[in-house]
C-alpha cells in the first residue's frame, strides 16, 4: 500500500505530466501556425512521450492498490515570440519537472518507500535526456540566430522525430 504523502506526490506528477503533454501540443500549435512543420513534429511527439510519462505513473498507483485522483489541467502558455522564445521555455519546463522529480525521490526515501524509489528512477534517467534535448534544440536555434536557411533544415531534421518505444517496465 503506498503512503499517502507518497500516493499525493506521485499522483500530483501523474496529473503534471498531463498538463506538460497541454504545454507541448500547444506549442506543437504555434510552430504549425509559423509554418515550421517540423518543430510541430518535434513537440507533438514529445507530448505523445509526456503522455506515457503520465500512464506510467497511473499504472503505477493502480498497481500498489490506490487509487488516482483528478483535478483540472491548468491552460498552458500559447503564444511566443519566436521559435528559440518557445524552445528556451521548453527547456525551463524540463528543469522544473527535474526538480519535481527530486521531490518525488526526496519523499519516497524520507517515507522509506523503496518500491517507489526504484520506479522513480526511470524518471531521474529521462529527465538526463529532456533536459538535454530541449536545450539542444535551444542552442542551435541560437546559433541559427536570423539564418532562415539555417532554420529551414532544423526545421527538415525535427521532422523525423518519431516516438521512441517505451522502455523498462512501470
Ligand atoms: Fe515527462
Ligand atoms: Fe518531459
Amino acid at each position: 500500500m503506498l503512503k499517502e504523502k507518497v500516493l499525493a506526490k506521485i499522483n500530483d506528477q501523474f496529473q503534471f505530466e498531463i498538463e506538460s503533454a497541454y504545454l507541448y501540443y500547444a506549442m506543437s500549435a504555434y510552430f504549425e501556425s509559423i509554418n515550421l512543420k517540423g518543430f510541430a513534429n518535434w513537440m507533438t511527439i514529445q507530448a505523445q512521450e509526456e503522455l506515457t510519462h503520465s500512464h506510467r505513473l497511473f499504472t503505477y498507483i493502480i498497481n500498489r492498490g490506490a487509487r488516482p485522483s483528478f483535478g483540472a489541467a491548468a491552460a498552458p502558455k500559447q503564444d511566443w515570440k519566436s521559435p528559440l522564445d518557445a524552445m528556451k521555455d521548453a527547456y525551463k519546463h524540463e528543469c522544473k519537472v527535474s526538480e519535481m522529480i527530486n521531490e518525488c525521490v526526496g519523499v519516497a526515501m524520507k517515507e522509506g518507500d523503496h518500491m517507489t524509489t526504484t520506479m522513480l528512477q526511470w524518471f531521474v534517467n529521462e529527465q538526463v535526456e529532456e533536459e538535454a534535448a530541449a536545450d539542444d534544440v535551444a542552442q542551435k536555434l541560437k546559433l541559427i540566430g536570423d539564418n532562415s536557411g539555417a532554420l529551414f533544415m532544423l526545421d527538415s531534421e525535427l521532422s523525423k522525430r518519431t516516438l521512441a518505444p517505451e522502455t523498462g517496465a512501470a
